[in-house]
C-alpha cells in the first residue's frame, strides 16, 4: 500500500479518535500495523480506507484501526518503584487516614494487564502486613483497544511474556499453571481487578473516584493539549488527598494549582490539592 497517499487524513484520523499523534515521519508503523487490515478490506492506499470508515456506520472499522495503531509494550512491575512506594507509602498513609470508604485504585491505561495485576499483587502484600487493615477494595482497569482488553480478562500469559518483570518466587505465588504449559492469574489476585473499555478521551465521569491512579506510559503520545485535559479530568476522578502515578519518562508539569509533586526518592508522585 502506498501508505503517502492519504497519510495526513490519516493522523488527523488517529489522534480525533485516539488522542495518539503520530507526527510527520510514521509511514512505516502505519504500513506495518495496518498490513492486515488492508488486506482484509482490499483498500489501496490510507484515503480509500478512510471512505471505508465513513461508511461502517457501527464503527467496528474504526476500533480495529485504532486497536491495530495502539502500542502496547508492557511488563510486571513496570520500574519498580512505582509499586514499592504504593506498598511502603502510600497505602500505609491512605490506612492510618481511616478511611470509610473501600479503596478504589484505576489504572488508566491497562494494555494486557500487566499493571493492575501487579497493582493487585502489591495489595496482597500488604495486606499480609496488616491484616484486617484493607476491606473489600478494588481496582478498575480501562483501555481504548478490545483486543488488550480480552488478553487482560483471560489474564494468561506464555512463559516469555512472565519473565519480563517476574522472578520464580511471584509466578509460584501469585500464578497456576494451565495443562498446556501457561501460567495464569490466580483468582484472589483476579477478583479484585475490574477490565473495563475507556477511551481516554471521553468523560471518566461513570467511572466515579479513586484514590490513586496509574496512567502511565499513555501519555506520551497525546500532544501537550491533550496530555494536560486528560490530566485535569483525571484530578476530578482523584478523591481528596488522592494521588497520581505517571510513568518513569512523563512528567505533570504546568499544573502545580491542581498536583502537588512529591518526592519519593527514587520515585516522584502527584497528590491532588
Ligand atoms: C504502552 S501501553 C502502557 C501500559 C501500562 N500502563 C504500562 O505502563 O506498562 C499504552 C496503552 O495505552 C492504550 N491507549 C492508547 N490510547 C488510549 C486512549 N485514548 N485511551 C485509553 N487507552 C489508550 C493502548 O491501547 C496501550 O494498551
Amino acid at each position: 500500500m502506498p501508505v503517502t497517499d492519504g497519510y495526513e487524513a490519516f493522523t488527523d484520523f488517529l489522534e480525533r479518535h485516539s488522542g495518539i499523534a503520530l507526527g510527520a515521519n510514521k509511514q512505516y508503523l502505519v504500513t506495518s500495523r495496518l498490513r492486515g487490515i488492508v488486506r482484509d478490506t482490499g483498500v489501496n492506499d490510507l484515503g480509500e480506507l478512510l471512505k471505508l470508515v465513513e461508511r461502517d456506520v457501527r464503527g467496528k472499522l474504526r476500533g480495529q484501526i485504532i486497536d491495530a495503531m495502539t502500542t502496547n509494550e508492557t511488563l510486571w512491575f513496570r520500574d519498580t518503584h512505582p509499586f514499592e512506594i504504593l506498598r511502603d507509602r502510600l497505602l500505609p498513609e491512605y490506612v492510618d487516614s481511616r478511611p470509610t470508604k473501600p479503596l478504589r485504585i484505576w489504572s488508566a491505561a491497562c494494555s494486557t494487564g500487566q499493571e493492575p495485576y501487579s497493582i493487585s499483587m502489591i495489595l496482597d502484600q500488604f495486606k499480609q502486613r496488616r491484616p484486617g487493615a484493607l476491606n473489600g477494595e478494588k481496582i478498575t482497569a480501562t483501555d481504548i483497544s478490545s483486543r488488550v482488553l480480552a488478553d487482560a480478562r483471560e489474564g494468561e500469559y506464555a512463559m516469555l511474556a512472565l519473565g519480563r518483570g517476574l522472578d520464580t518466587a511471584q509466578l509460584k505465588q501469585y500464578f497456576d499453571q494451565t495443562k498446556d504449559g501457561r501460567w495464569k492469574v490466580k483468582s484472589a489476585i483476579a477478583a479484585r481487578v475490574e477490565f473495563r473499555p475507556l477511551n481516554l478521551l471521553e468523560s471518566y465521569s461513570l467511572l466515579g473516584q479513586f484514590q490513586f491512579v496509574f496512567c502511565r506510559n499513555v501519555l506520551i503520545y497525546f500532544s501537550g493539549d491533550l496530555k494536560r485535559q486528560i490530566l485535569l479530568k483525571i484530578h476530578q476522578s482523584l478523591l481528596p488527598g488522592g494521588y497520581l502515578i505517571v510513568g518513569a519518562s512523563e512528567a505533570v508539569n504546568g499544573l502545580n494549582d491542581y498536583y502537588e509533586m512529591v518526592h519519593c526518592r527514587p520515585g516522584i508522585v502527584y497528590r491532588k490539592r
